[in-house]
């Protein structure tokens, strides 16, 4: 099973992602961790990665494929995963599909949440990230409507999107997430 949790910055798709791996026994990969873990051992996608990380731009394309394909190779990939802020282009979900279609898998299905922006806000400056400035975090949402939110249209089309309301307390969210899986498998 692989499944994509989708949506904007501070939409829960880590809190989620990490309860949903537990719950499913499946890996969790957020793209955004594994930037921070390569920022923080200064590693050489690390080094590439930081200044766009920093900035709340996205790290570019061939970038990100490094590092998944590193993760994805993992024995504890092997059951399926929860991808948590991957693909965020077009160019990314090409070649994920390319990845997943090397080992005959697909994507399972791609769970949208949505919360509005005030609410997004509020939540992130409580959490204070380093990327959590609201001058960082409303570029952060600028570059998610520009640049990942066309890939909804992407995901609809091959009948694999479903969207999900992402407020209300995170047990509640996560029922709903389950159940949207669920209809899916
Ligand atoms: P990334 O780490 O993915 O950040 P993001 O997309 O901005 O999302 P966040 O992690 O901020 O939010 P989230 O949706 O995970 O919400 P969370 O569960 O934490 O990416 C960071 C950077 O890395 C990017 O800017 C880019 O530079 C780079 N990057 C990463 N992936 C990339 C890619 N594929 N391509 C290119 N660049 C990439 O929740 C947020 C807060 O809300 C938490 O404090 C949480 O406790 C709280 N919360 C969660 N759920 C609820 C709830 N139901 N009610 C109340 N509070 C809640
Ligand atoms: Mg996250």
């Amino acid at each position: 099973m692989i499944i994509v949790l989708f949506g904007a910055p501070g939409v829960g798709k880590g809190t989620q992602a990490a309860i949903l791996a537990e719950k499913l026994n499946i890996a969790h990969l957020s793209t955004g961790d594994a930037f921070r873990a390569a920022i923080k051992n200064a590693t050489p996608v690390g080094v590439l990665a930081k200044s766009y990380v920093d900035a709340g731009a996205l790290v570019p394309d061939d970038v990100v494929a490094r590092i998944v394909e590193e993760t994805m190779e993992a024995p504890s990939f092997a059951n399926g995963c929860i991808l948590d802020g991957f693909p965020r282009t077009r160019a990314q979900a090409d070649a994920l599909q390319q990845l997943l279609a090397a080992k005959g898998l697909a994507v399972t299905c791609v769970v949208n949440l949505n919360v509005d922006d005030e609410t997004i806000i509020h939540r992130l400056l409580a959490r204070g990230r380093e990327d959590d400035k609201e001058d960082i975090i409303r570029y952060r949402l600028d570059v998610y409507n520009k640049e990942t939110a066309p890939l909804l249209e992407f995901y609809d089309g091959a009948g694999l999107l479903t969207s999900v309301d992402g407020l209300g307390t995170v047990e509640d969210v996560n029922e709903r997430i389950l159940a949207a899986i669920a209809v899916r498998q």
